[in-house]
């Protein structure tokens, strides 16, 4: 696989091989990329992302190149736009893991790379690493991801992991989602007109506690700040759900709780330790993928 820019280019094998990959590095982690370059370019924050990368890059034997806020320190500052980067980076390393704050520019920078680039986040579009990363979670945890109903609450407009994830999800079997989120904040059409051509069944609502009893993957995500225009209208929906100890007790108790993190306010500390709750191994859990990935790449001629 060359470039990593969307949930939909996963194939079911090429997952299937890929988490089998992430559980043999569990075991044993190989170094197989010394002498090999990693590039990691973020214009908006991250820790998880980029930290889980670079240290899947290093334990792999392989180099990483990095600037801390490529808004800030890279020549972006002067002007420069994303495809004139990307052509001078892929002189200096093998693969470039990008974040960037406009939906679209991962698959720009593809277009004009010779190195494979991977989108690590690009504005409200897409984390289809992430959405990997979460499959992996759901796999490990509950042992398949068919047969099993998902709730996905918080800001669903803007969330690209949710987005990336329901792409994912539509490739198994009987999965039933369950959209939460405020009026404003719905999932938007192109993932329900997705979902519809692959006869996954989901549901729309409000209320978080009368779907609990039914779900078996609680995912649950932030209300976004940084990509509203208004304000206020943040300020108004950005307590719109907290789930707390008496909630999950509505919930099986072979059910999962993942976060993709950061977490505010939706879930209370308290629930961190229920036996429920796995965001952080899941993001344990990313550093396996992501060194998956790009054993992956490499392994494929690039
Ligand atoms: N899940 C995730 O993308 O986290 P970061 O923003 O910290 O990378």
């Amino acid at each position: 696989m060359r470039h990593i820019i969307k949930s939909q280019q996963f194939t079911k094998s090429f997952i299937d091989s890929l988490f089998k990959t992430a559980d043999l590095l569990e075991e044993s982690i190989e170094t197989c990329l010394e002498k090999k370059v990693m590039a990691t370019l973020f214009y908006e924050p991250s820790t998880r992302t980029r930290f889980s990368f670079e240290s899947a890059m290093l334990r792999l034997g392989g180099n990483v190149l990095t600037t801390e806020n490529a808004r800030e320190f890279s020549s972006a500052a002067k002007g420069e736009s994303v495809e004139g980067t990307i052509r001078v980076v892929a002189n200096y390393a093998d693969v470039i893991v990008m974040r960037h704050h406009e939906e679209g520019a991962a698959h720009r920078a593809s277009l004009v790379s010779p190195i494979p680039v991977i989108n690590a986040g690009d504005g409200k579009g897409q984390h289809p690493t992430q959405a990997l990363l979460d499959l992996y979670t759901i796999q490990r945890e509950l042992g398949t991801a068919d047969n099993i109903t998902v709730g996905m609450v918080g800001d669903l407009k803007y969330g690209r992991t949710v987005r990336s994830l329901s792409y994912l999800l539509g490739k198994y079997k009987g999965v039933n989602i369950v959209f939460i989120s405020p009026q404003a904040l719905h999932i938007d059409s192109d993932i329900t007109s997705y979902l519809n051509r692959h006869n996954i069944i989901y549901r729309e609502q409000e209320d978080l506690e009368s779907a609990l009893p039914q779900i078996d993957v609680l995912y649950v995500t932030r209300i976004q700040k940084e990509r509203f225009s208004d304000q206020a209208l943040y300020k108004k929906l950005k307590n719109s759900y907290r789930l707390t100890p008496s909630l999950v007790e509505n919930m099986k108790k072979q059910s999962i709780i993942m976060h993709p993190l950061p977490r505010l306010d939706e879930i209370d500390p308290a629930v961190d330790n229920l036996p429920q709750a796995v965001y952080f191994k899941q993001a344990r859990y990313g550093l396996l993928v992501r060194m998956a990935l790009l054993k992956n790449i490499f392994q494929n001629g690039h």
